[in-house]
């Protein structure tokens, strides 16, 4: 997006590198940006690698979807164009926490390829990892699920535009990680996270 409004501003640059943060906290910034259908066990799975992290010392950070929406993008509905601008708006967020030498989870459905392009784009841009994970569950299993019961409204026509019923969801082409949640437990597929991160250099191995 353009910075069309926000003429006459400078970057100011601290005196803080990104290896000063690492030999603080140990580990560096990156985001893993965990993408499928609603109801595929992606906020479960965020949770669950936060807590592993936690409990290991790591700092880590969830910003989820259904959360994120009760205030940063509460303004925002589920129209293309407002789905682009919530991942815009948490790309942005996640790049700073990531800046900040946080291991930040982002746990959105975010159907368009296209929008999570853009995020990655932004962290390769100051050359900050990001990580795409792939919660790969067929959407009849997501409906089974339905822990809120919005597949069932969408189905009774009472919700318009719900992904994985009448508005489309694009799986990512090479995520970095693709996890199968409905055959898998939560907790390996928490472990396999983990490992592509000390794989990539962003923790130490255990
Ligand atoms: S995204 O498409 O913009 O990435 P986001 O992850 O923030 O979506 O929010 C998805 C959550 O909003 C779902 O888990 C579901 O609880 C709720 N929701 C409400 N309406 C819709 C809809 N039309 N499509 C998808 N999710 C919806």
């Amino acid at each position: 997006m353009s910075n069309d409004k926000s003429s006459n501003v400078v970057w100011h640059h601290g005196d803080v590198s990104r290896d000063d943060r690492r030999a603080v906290t140990g580990q560096s910034g990156c985001t893993v940006w965990l993408t499928g259908l609603p109801s595929s066990g992606k906020s479960t799975l965020a949770f669950a690698v936060e807590k592993l992290l936690t409990d290991r010392g790591q700092v880590a950070y969830v910003l989820d979807g259904d959360n994120v929406r009760h205030g940063l993008c509460g303004n925002l509905g589920f129209s293309a164009d407002d789905r682009a601008e919530n991942i815009r708006r948490i790309g942005e967020v996640a790049r700073l926490f990531a800046d900040a030498g946080v291991i930040v989870l982002c746990s959105f459905v975010s159907p368009y390829r296209a929008d999570r392009a853009d995020v990655r784009t932004m962290h390769d841009a100051i050359d900050l990892p990001f990580l795409e994970v792939y919660i790969n569950t067929p959407v009849d299993i997501c409906e089974q699920r339905d822990p809120k019961g919005l597949y069932k409204k969408a189905r009774a026509g009472d919700i318009k535009g719900f992904t994985g019923v009448d508005d489309p969801y694009e799986a990512p082409d090479a995520p970095e990680l693709e996890v199968d949640a409905a055959n898998q437990s939560v907790a390996a597929n928490a472990e396999r996270v983990v490992r592509l991160l000390s794989e990539r250099g962003i923790i130490a191995a255990s």
